[in-house]
């Protein structure tokens, strides 16, 4: 059974191993044919790799792009699937923290991709601002775009770079950050938590097997240690699966001083 992921125009499936080239091509050719609004299908050809974490696909058949054009809770994006990382299947997360976030707060998404969460927080709440941080250049670019074509572009703020290096230069602290992370081994807590008022929230994403879920609470209370901060964990949440019985999980928690 083919595994897929439709982004608006684009369908990028990843087949089981051994599917022939004709399997391939019959199952495109079915699946294009079945949702008339997808006209594009990739093959994901490799894992999620590096810093940038860009799936890389290979053009199947239907129109030859790789730009997708993807609407998701009312707000709609743009971006090239082999150069920014972008997930559907975070949709409703996003509006989950959406509808969190209070009038006025000033947000951070660091890792913020294309702005996915950034622009979908500006629509569905009134933030006095958003920050979205992501080390992608051509991410950024999309990133941009998007921020207009949603008309946000007063509210989110762009930055492109490293949020090691970029989130100690940013002027004051905020009332949420969102950690929308790579599946890299940095936590990336320490700079986080410089970064947070007290009494505010941090959504931190952590990719753990299910027995191991205890040790992601545990990262986040001891680098809290470090940092000499007291936090509380809300909760601990599933926000999504990522292979056999290794799930992206969501801790909510909030800054105690
Ligand atoms: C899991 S993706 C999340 C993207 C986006 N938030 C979304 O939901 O579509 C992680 C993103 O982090 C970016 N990234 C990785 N390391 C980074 C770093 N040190 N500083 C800023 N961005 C980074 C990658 O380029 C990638 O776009």
């Amino acid at each position: 059974m083919a595994n897929y992921d439709i982004l608006g125009n684009i369908v990028i499936v990843k087949f089981p191993r051994k599917t022939s080239v004709k399997e391939k091509k019959r199952w495109a050719e079915k699946f294009l044919n079945e949702k008339k609004h997808v006209r594009t299908v990739l093959e994901k050809v490799d894992k999620i790799k590096g810093r940038l974490r860009i799936p890389k696909t290979k053009f199947l058949t239907g129109e030859n792009t790789k730009e997708a054009l993807y609407k998701e809770n009312g707000c709609i994006f743009r971006l090239n699937v082999d150069s920014c990382y972008f997930s559907p299947r975070l949709a409703s997360e996003r509006l989950e923290i959406a509808k969190m976030v209070k009038k006025r707060e000033r947000v951070l998404v660091m890792f913020g991709g294309v702005a996915p969460y950034a622009v979908v927080i500006a629509k569905f709440a009134r933030p006095s601002e958003v920050v979205n941080v992501e080390l992608g250049r051509e991410c950024c670019k999309y990133a941009l775009e998007n921020t207009r074509r949603n008309k946000v572009e007063n509210v989110v703020k762009i930055i492109q770079g490293d949020v090691r290096k970029k989130l100690p230069k940013l002027e004051g602290k905020f009332d949420r950050i969102v950690m929308a992370r790579p599946n890299l081994k940095d936590s990336f807590l320490d700079v986080a938590l410089k970064k947070i008022k007290k009494g505010s929230m941090i959504h931190y994403y952590g990719f753990y097997n299910i027995d191991e879920v205890n040790d992601l609470g545990e990262l986040i209370k001891n680098e809290a240690k470090k940092a000499k901060k007291k936090i509380k964990i809300l909760k601990i949440k599933k926000a999504g699966d990522i292979g056999v019985r290794k799930f992206r999980w969501r801790v909510d928690f909030i800054m105690l001083n």
